[in-house]
């Protein structure tokens, strides 16, 4: 101790100064270096056989054949409304931008006059529906009317239309809530009905049970996340929460059972 305060100084020579400043700077490059070869040799030793491991091709193999809809991972969150711009982009240009198969070709006022006249409601009426060549919604099955009115608008608009941009749907004006029988006719049917795959069938007390006693918000997130052959949302994406737990108590309380509190 007393010895190393008379020295000084570890360094007692320039040959030892010079040493450790070139270790000082080699040892982290070297450090980097393995570090980096190590990274890359490992990301190379996966086996190109085993890509069809990755879990996006195991969930594209495990994906429920009859599914219509699968909610986006984070379900719950309803999906980010688009613009009318980047709908019109995405699905109508195909047809409108050429006029193909008879499209009202966007810019063309002529061409959009006559649908113009019959208004908004009209036009949203007919799209989605459909009529001759155009497809019920465009072709976009997922879009919500008011993403369909918002790319009307933005077509119409450059075609001699002066709309206003629709306003968003407020809570009270969208879809009234369906019942649980409702949303049972609708999205649970096919298979809860016969039991497809090993549903629960609607009513089979002895076969709900035990999936209700895990709790009601237990069951009905196990249902909007979907499980085994069991879609996402039973494969209807817009369903609300509390729709989902109506129709999981209607196929229960069909056997007559006692309803949950909850
Ligand atoms: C496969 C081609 C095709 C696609 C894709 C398409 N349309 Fe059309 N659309 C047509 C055709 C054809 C007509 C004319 C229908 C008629 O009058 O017989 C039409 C007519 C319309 C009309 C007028 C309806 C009326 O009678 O009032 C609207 C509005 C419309 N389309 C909106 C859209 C929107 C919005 C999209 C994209 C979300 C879209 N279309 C995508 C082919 C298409
Ligand atoms: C494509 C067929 C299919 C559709 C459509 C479907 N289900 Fe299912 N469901 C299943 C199958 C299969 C199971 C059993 C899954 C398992 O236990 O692995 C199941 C299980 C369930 C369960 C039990 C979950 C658990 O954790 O035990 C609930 C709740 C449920 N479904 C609700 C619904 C509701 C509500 C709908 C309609 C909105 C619906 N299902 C639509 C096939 C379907």
């Amino acid at each position: 101790m007393s010895g190393e305060k008379s020295d000084g100084s570890l360094i007692k020579t320039p040959g030892q100064f010079i040493a450790i400043i070139v270790l000082g700077f080699l040892v982290p490059v070297l450090g980097v270096a393995l570090l980096a070869h190590f990274v890359v040799t490992s990301s190379k030793k996966i086996d190109p056989d085993q890509s069809s491991l990755q879990a996006s091709a195991v969930e594209a193999r495990i994906k429920p054949v009859a599914s219509v809809v699968i909610a986006e991972p984070g379900a719950g969150a309803a999906p980010a409304v688009r613009t009318g711009e980047q709908i019109v982009k995405q699905y109508c240009v195909a047809c409108h931008a050429t006029g193909a198969a008879g499209a009202p070709k966007i810019g063309d006022n002529a061409a959009w006059a006559k649908f113009l006249r019959g208004g908004l409601d009209q036009m949203l009426k007919t799209a989605i529906t459909g009529k001759g060549a155009m497809p019920p919604r465009g072709g976009a099955a997922d879009l919500s009317n008011y993403e369909l009115a918002r790319a009307i608008v933005h077509m119409a608009n450059q075609s001699g239309g002066t709309f206003k941009e629709p306003s968003a749907p407020t809570q009270a004006a969208q879809a009234p809530e369906r019942t649980g029988e409702q949303v049972v006719q609708a999205a649970c049917f096919r298979c809860h009905e016969t039991g497809l795959n090993g549903a629960p069938k609607i009513g089979d007390k002895a076969a709900w049970s035990p999936r209700i006693s895990q709790g009601v918000d237990a069951v009905t997130r196990s249902a909007i996340r979907g499980h085994g052959s069991m879609p996402a949302r039973g494969g209807l994406a817009e369903l609300t929460d509390k729709e989902i737990t109506g129709a999981i108590m209607y196929m229960f309380g069909r056997a007559g059972g006692e309803t949950p509190s909850k």
